[in-house]
């Protein structure tokens, strides 16, 4: 049976500050397109603190709060849409634990990251959350639906 591309989980997916900075957009992006998930919505922005400060609203009473928004808005990110079947929890899983010292190897954080405070990159944690995100980040008409026939580009 085929799945309609519009009935396809999706979550969203951030390249933070220091991700950028460092050059690891690809790196990225490569993981998660590899793994066979297909990206919907792509744009790099530069977030004001106030919008930092409504993406991680959940963390307000954190004591890393501020210094937390203040750092996502420090630089450019870049902001995706990922779909696929499972792409939430697996999202996650490509990520790795918060903490990167304790990120298996082989994860995102794992691999890249030292420290918690600069992860490298965000990605929706449930269902509600990636719905949430995605309408903070992105307009409707900014997702793409696409039917990929990679096959018929093969000669
Ligand atoms: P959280 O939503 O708990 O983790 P995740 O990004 O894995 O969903 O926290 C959001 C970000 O806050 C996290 O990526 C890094 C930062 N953070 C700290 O700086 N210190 C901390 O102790 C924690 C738990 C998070």
């Amino acid at each position: 049976q085929e799945a309609h591309a519009a009935e396809l989980e999706r979550t969203f997916i951030a390249i933070k500050p220091d991700g950028v900075q460092r050059g690891l957009i690809s790196e990225i992006i490569s993981r998660f397109e590899r793994k066979g998930f297909k990206l919907v919505a792509i744009k790099i922005v530069i977030p004001s603190k106030d919008f930092a400060e409504k993406h991680y609203h959940d963390l307000k009473t954190r004591p890393f709060f501020d210094g937390l928004c203040d750092f996502l808005s420090s630089g450019p990110v870049v902001a995706m849409v990922w779909e696929g079947e499972g792409v939430i929890k697996y999202g996650r899983k490509l990520i790795g634990a918060t903490d990167p010292q304790k990120s298996e190897p082989g994860t995102i954080r794992g691999d890249l990251a030292v420290v918690v405070g600069r992860n490298i990159i965000h990605g929706s944690d449930g269902p509600e959350t990636a719905k949430d995100e995605i309408s903070l980040w992105f307009k409707p008409e900014e997702l793409v639906a696409y039917t990929s026939n990679a096959e018929k580009w093969i000669y």
